[in-house]
């Protein structure tokens, strides 16, 4: 019978053969993985090197270890060592779209914006059949605008954007901030999930797929006009505030910056508090929540100043 290791290492081959290029495993997981292969060892006896060991142990120690935002800066800085092979969807996108919004409420423009995008022939192109192309949703006089990445399996099977586990835990952060949802407006840097071949496994946007998508969210920012913009994550951060703009997300989250004009904070993604159950980066990420609160003028109780301390 196979071993869970070994179906472990076939499915990652899979991936790698399907164009994933890398998959985040926590610390844990690694622990639970070496654990596992410690026991096979012993129990295939002396030199009984499965073959899942040696593929766990071919992984660099540097990348088998990193964070997310180091893994980023391992890419940038060693493309040609890790660098995987690119997506199909990445040359043939064109020019980004004209977006021209007419006068009138902010419901008739962004009606108006809903329409181009839904109607636009290279998000329809890019959105995998019977799954929906996703624009941003929530109060259109929100003074606080939340931008992720890119839609998920969940976002882009209800054509919503963060209604998945990510989503749920921005919605209790929201909470924690004395807000409902529907008080603020959430969106993304993309309006497709970045395709893959399989239905498994999520990748970054790719430049030109965000430089595409970017008028789009331009414009829902014109439309709202929010007093902040909070970027969630890297990858936001970079489509808002320029690809260089930093090398990682640490050496700017929590700075105010700007964007069409608009004070915008990055903060880490909600993803990445799920994968890293560190209180330290928990209490960060509502250390910047709280500069939000102050510079849009939310009352601020002791108890939501003292959360994960
Ligand atoms: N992650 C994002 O960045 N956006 C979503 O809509 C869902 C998950």
């Amino acid at each position: 019978m196979r071993s869970e290791l070994e179906s472990v290492v076939d499915e990652l081959k899979r991936l790698r053969k399907d164009g994933v290029s890398h998959v985040y495993v926590s610390d844990e997981s690694i622990r639970l993985l070496d654990q596992r292969i410690k026991s096979a060892s012993l129990a295939g006896g002396a030199g009984g090197q499965s073959e899942a060991q040696s593929a766990v142990e071919s992984i660099p120690d540097k990348i088998r270890s990193a964070t997310p935002e180091e893994f980023d800066r391992i890419l940038k800085e060693e493309p040609a060592k890790v660098e995987a092979k690119k997506p199909a969807a990445q040359s043939s996108l064109g020019p980004p779209p004209d977006v021209v919004l007419p006068e009138g409420s902010k419901q008739e423009r962004w009606d108006v914006l809903r329409e181009q995008v839904f109607n636009c022939p290279v998000c329809k192109k890019n959105t995998r059949p019977g799954y929906k192309t996703v624009l941003g949703v929530g109060d259109l006089d929100a003074d606080i605008f939340f931008c992720g990445e890119a839609p998920g399996a969940d976002e882009e099977e209800q054509g919503e954007p963060f209604v998945g586990k990510a989503g749920q835990l921005l919605n209790k952060m929201i909470k924690a901030m004395g807000l409902e949802r529907e008080q603020v407006y959430i969106g993304n840097i993309m309006n497709w999930r970045p395709q893959l071949p399989t239905r498994v496994g999520n990748r970054p946007p790719t430049p030109e797929e965000i430089e595409f998508c970017l008028p789009y969210l331009k414009a829902q920012v014109a439309v709202v006009q929010p007093k902040l913009i909070v970027a969630l994550g890297a990858t936001a951060a970079k489509g808002l505030l320029g690809a260089g703009s930093f090398r990682s997300l640490r050496e700017i989250k929590g700075e105010w910056k700007t964007f069409e004009g608009i004070p915008t904070l990055a903060t880490y993604h909600p993803s990445y508090l799920l994968r890293n159950d560190s209180k330290r980066d928990k209490r960060s990420a509502w250390e910047d929540l709280l500069k939000v609160m102050e510079r849009s003028g939310l009352p601020i109780s002791d108890k939501q100043r003292g959360y994960f301390l």
